[in-house]
């Protein structure tokens, strides 16, 4: 029987009594779910799933997202295109370069960012799984954006009660200094407005709504919503918000990303670390979604 043990006083629970690779009956899927809602994060320790079990396990929670790398020549991926690959390896399982484009792409990663956030309908869970850590570092940051919105200030709350912020994939790259997009990468990722405040439906709670991607606030000065969103993401990831996990060979990760934001660690990159992530995509964008709250 699947239990959870809370690991985190926040917001990150354990999973024991379940092996991915069988097929998870509708009581479980429910008890997960539930779980979600009310940690945030799940953590499935010592899994041996490959990527179809991965992809099957996921697709039970709704349609499965797709990478954000645009086909480019002489760019073959490594995964099924509905992987995002979170590795520094090459289509041969190679290290890459350390010039290689694919992985300063990738460095954008290391900003705190909900997954998608770029996208009008952005992804509601994500499934982080790990073939190969690297012997130290590669951690992944999480913040918890419900907590983080509860300890706002009235008068903050007010003020950021009915913005809309616009998420630009190129903003978070230009931010690093990685402008190296061709027209058509452009034209793919057009701005997504999202509401700066969620409800969360499975829970009520209010959360923060914030990424790397955030570039501007409507019906503000450029310069106004950028110190807005800098000092939200400032509050948002104070110590007291955010939970480290290290990896570890067989770990998989499974967030809500209306609950959570979470940012990639530093490591040597000339060691492998293959980790592989599916998204669960929501099903109506998050300006319809507070339309009908
Ligand atoms: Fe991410």
């Amino acid at each position: 029987m699947v239990e959870f043990k809370q690991v985190h006083s926040l917001f990150v629970g354990e999973v024991s009594g379940i092996d991915l690779r069988d097929p998870v009956d509708a009581e479980t899927q429910a008890a997960l779910v539930s779980a979600l809602d009310t940690y945030g994060m799940l953590v499935f320790h010592d899994q041996k799933i490959d990527d179809e079990q991965q992809m099957a396990f996921s697709a039970r929670f709704g349609p499965l997202g797709q990478t954000a790398i645009v086909k480019r020549k002489g760019y073959t991926p490594r995964l099924n295109p509905h992987f995002t690959d979170i590795s520094n390896l090459d289509e041969n399982s190679e290290v890459l370069a350390l010039n290689d484009r694919r992985r300063m792409m990738a460095l954008g990663n290391r900003l705190w960012h909900t997954d998608h956030a770029f996208r009008p309908i952005p992804s509601k869970y994500s499934l982080l799984f790990a073939h190969a850590v690297p012997s130290e570092g590669g951690e992944t940051e999480f913040a918890d954006m419900r907590a983080a919105y509860d300890a706002l200030p009235d008068a903050r709350k007010a003020q950021v009660a009915d913005k809309v912020a616009m998420h630009s994939l190129m903003y978070s790259r230009e931010v690093i200094g990685f402008t190296d997009f061709a027209p058509e990468e452009h034209a793919a990722f057009p701005p997504a407005p999202h509401p700066l405040v969620r409800t969360h439906s499975g829970s009520g709670r209010k959360s923060l709504y914030l990424a790397a991607y955030a570039s501007e606030i409507r019906d503000m000065p450029v310069p106004d919503g950028r110190i807005l969103l800098r000092d939200l993401t400032e509050h948002a990831t104070q110590r007291q918000f955010v939970y480290t996990h290290n990896w570890r060979v067989g770990d998989l990760l499974m967030w809500d990303n209306r609950s959570l934001m979470h940012r990639a660690g530093d490591y040597d990159m000339t060691q492998r670390r293959d980790l592989r992530r599916l998204t669960v995509m929501q099903e109506i964008s998050t300006m319809d979604e507070a339309r009908v709250a």
